[in-house]
């Protein structure tokens, strides 16, 4: 942090000055990302207030040592009590600073931090600097001036585009809006003192942002607005976002005084907890017990199975520059599943991932596709992805024991399946593990890694590497049937039967769950699946299905007919015209069946769909986690976030029962219980939490 000639001083454990003749000197060293902590906020002031009071220093070079500058406002203090001095007052302190400051942009330099360098009075950003104002992810919007200097900047219209997309940019694009004023290469400290003179010398122009004036630009507003009527309806802080960015145009103090209060608006929404309990969730699922295991090399992987599973496994391989060996058993599924990667790779290059060339060279140069197993004997990884049935995995699982090398990881791709009979089938079941994808596979960010007894730890760790190099999020799962996901799926689907076959429409249960914020409902999710899968479940466990239980059959007699829902064109719903309409073969069984169970159909409120669902959610999860199936209420929560279209802004089911509180849900599910007490039995956790007002974030807080 000095080169000798200087002095150095440190303000506190996070910031410190040095002094370089007329330069004055400050670094941010707040490991990870330089959060704009506490300390770090009041460190800065005193070294601002140091070197401003000191003559001989004609210009502040500001930097942050590490990976990044500030990645923004310290997350973690959310929700706590505010300590002084709060960021907007800081920005507002720096730029008022009669010193020049100059900042130094590197890393990801995002919200708070884009905020602080949008105070200071010139920027330059090293080469390969990602800018952006990322608060809307979080349902909050920036709250330190941000929605007033960048429009001041940039112009409202690029102001909108970066804080209504929350997406960063990178420098050249920051420079082309005058965001920034230069991108210089070299470390961080060394563009800062090179700055600094550049200032002194006339060389690079400082102002004042908050002298500048904003154009209005009320088209610019306008159709952001509409846009985001159509696009997020439900969310709270992009349109809140709009109000403050008009409110630019005003006076700065006024303008900020605006920004404040929406500021606050969103702070206190319960959308801002879900969507940082969700950037948090994101990161908690990779701290599982097998940390710190030495995870296996990786290069070469093998795929079983040319169907869309296997074919969208070996896809997100191939993408992430892995050598893919694939095998069918016979000519006829090979050639389909390498027809499929090939599309699955022509869609890659439309969304603008890969290029027509990178497409060209992953299908000629790193993929091989052949019939039978042997040419896996040199994967470092064999993933299964053939027919969902015990006997024929336990039989490739005992031919790939002879064929695969030592030290390689057998994974299954199964959904439901018993893991540990799996293993069982080899001389290696520290080896296999679980690896469960979702389709398509190389779209969908979640998996399940599902840990067998004896799968070893260092099987898992190269399970969650695998993850990450695919760019996927891992959540570690026990096993039993349908592990985290779709073992909640399918108790909490039977619910959505049950309103059905008691009076609520498909369609009117869906829209009820999208107007909540799912992605989809059901029985579009069902239709999208292939009600197909599930009929083929529902065949295999209707020898154990205990009599008590109800059974709705509506789905089983449309695969009957041979509508098995989008592949064929017809399920729940019609799609001759590409949109969905309600298929009246599918309210003609449910009448019968309406019919049959003597039923005349009672009337549901959406609100009543949206608890009944959401509380079979939790019950089953109540019991998945007290099983140990998964680790914590958090990676529950981002199996559904991740994997089932959870609305984000709710956190996932885990929290979602938090806001819901323990003593509630007890209280619905013993209401429910009133007309089906087989279904509806309140787990014993849930008893627990609500007998000693427990949540799942205490639990959350316990296990991390
Ligand atoms: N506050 C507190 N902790 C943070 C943080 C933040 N702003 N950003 C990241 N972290 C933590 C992560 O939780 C993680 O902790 P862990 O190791 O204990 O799990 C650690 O830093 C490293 O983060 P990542 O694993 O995400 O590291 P990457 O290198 O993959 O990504 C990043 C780095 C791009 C900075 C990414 O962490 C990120 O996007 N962070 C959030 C940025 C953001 O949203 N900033 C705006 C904050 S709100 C704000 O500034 C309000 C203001 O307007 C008033």
């Amino acid at each position: 942090m000095q080169d000798g000639t200087g002095t150095e001083h440190h303000i506190n454990d996070v910031i410190s000055v040095e002094t370089q003749g007329p330069v004055g000197l400050i670094c941010i060293n707040n490991p990870p990302v330089n959060a704009a902590s506490h300390a770090v906020r009041s460190g800065l002031w005193q070294a601002v207030e140091l070197l401003a009071g000191n003559k001989t220093i004609r210009v502040i070079g500001l930097y942050g040592h590490g990976r990044t500058f500030v990645a923004g406002a310290d997350i973690r203090e959310f929700g706590k009590p505010p300590q002084d001095p709060w960021l907007p007052d800081l920005c507002n302190f720096l730029e008022e600073c009669e010193t020049p400051i100059l900042c130094v942009l590197h890393g990801t330099t995002l919200g708070g931090g884009l905020e602080i360098a949008l105070s200071c009075h010139a920027r330059i950003a090293l080469p390969g600097t990602k800018i952006g104002l990322p608060e809307v992810t979080l349902g909050i919007l920036p709250g330190a001036g941000g929605t007033q200097r960048a429009p001041r900047l940039a112009g409202v219209k690029a102001a909108l585009d970066l804080i209504v997309s929350g997406k960063p940019i990178p420098a050249e694009e920051a420079l082309g809006c005058h965001l920034i004023d230069r991108i210089l290469d070299g470390d961080p400290r060394q563009v800062a003192l090179q700055g600094a003179y550049a200032v002194l010398a006339g060389d690079l122009p400082h102002k004042r942002t908050g002298s500048l004036k904003v154009t209005p630009d009320p088209a610019a507003i306008s159709a952001m607005r509409e846009h985001l009527k159509k696009t997020q309806p439900l969310l709270f802080s992009p349109h809140r976002c709009v109000d403050a960015i008009e409110a630019s145009t005003s006076e700065m103090t006024e303008g900020l005084g605006q920004e404040r209060h929406l500021f606050n608006a969103c702070m206190e929404s319960p959308q801002r907890a879900g969507l940082i309990h969700a950037f948090f969730a994101e990161r908690a699922v990779s701290k599982i017990p097998e940390r710190h295991a030495l995870p296996r090399p990786l290069e070469t992987i093998g795929v079983i199975g040319g169907g869309t599973m296997g074919s969208g496994i070996a896809t997100a391989a191939l993408l992430a520059g892995f050598s893919v060996s694939l095998t069918e058993r016979d000519e006829t599924g090979l050639s389909r599943g390498v027809e499929t990667i090939a599309q699955n790779l022509e869609g890659a290059v439309k969304r603008g991932k890969i290029s027509d060339t990178d497409r060209q060279s992953l299908l000629s140069g790193k993929l091989m596709a052949s019939v039978g197993l042997e040419p896996l004997k040199t994967s470092d990884l064999i993933i299964e992805a053939a027919f969902e049935d015990m006997a024929v995995k336990q039989a490739i699982f005992s031919e790939l024991d002879g064929i695969a090398k030592p030290g390689a990881i057998l994974a299954t791709n199964t959904s439901y399946l018993d893991i540990n009979k799996i293993a069982a089938s080899t001389s290696r079941p520290g080896d296999v593990i679980g690896l469960h994808f979702f389709s398509p596979a190389h779209i969908m960010r979640l998996m399940e890694v599902v840990v067998a007894q004896e799968t070893s730890p260092d099987a898992v760790a190269t399970g969650f590497k695998l993850a990450k190099n695919l760019g996927k999020i891992a959540v570690r799962s026990g096993v039993c049937d349908g592990f985290i996901g779709n073992r909640i799926m399918t108790f909490y689907k039977k619910a959505a039967d049950y309103m059905m076959l008691d009076g609520a429409d498909p369609a009117q249960i869906d829209k009820a769950l999208t107007g909540y914020g799912f992605a989809m409902g059901p029985y579009q999710v069902a239709d999208l699946a292939g009600l197909d899968i599930s009929w083929a479940a529902n065949r295999r466990r209707a020898a154990t299905r205990p009599p008590e239980e109800r059974y709705v059959s509506v789905a089983d007699r449309l695969c009957e007919v041979g509508m098995f829902g989008r592949k064929t064109g017809k399920g729940f719903y019609i799609y001759n015209d590409g949109h969905p309409h309600p298929n009246p073969v599918a309210l003609s069984f449910l009448a019968e069946e309406r019919g049959v169970a003597g039923l005349k159909g009672r009337p549901f409120s959406d609100e009543d769909i949206v608890n009944r669902f959401v509380t079979a959610m939790i019950l089953e999860a109540a019991r998945v986690l007290d099983e140990g199936i998964a680790l914590r209420p958090i990676d529950i929560d981002a199996v559904f976030l991740f994997g089932y279209g959870f609305p984000r802004f709710r956190g996932g089911p885990m929290h979602t029962a938090d806001q819901i509180g323990a003593p509630e849900l007890v209280r619905r599910i013993e209401t429910y219980a009133l007309e089906d007490p087989y279904y509806w039995q309140v787990p014993k956790l849930l008893h627990v939490m609500a007998e000693n007002g427990s949540s799942f974030e205490d639990r959350n807080r316990e296990a991390l």
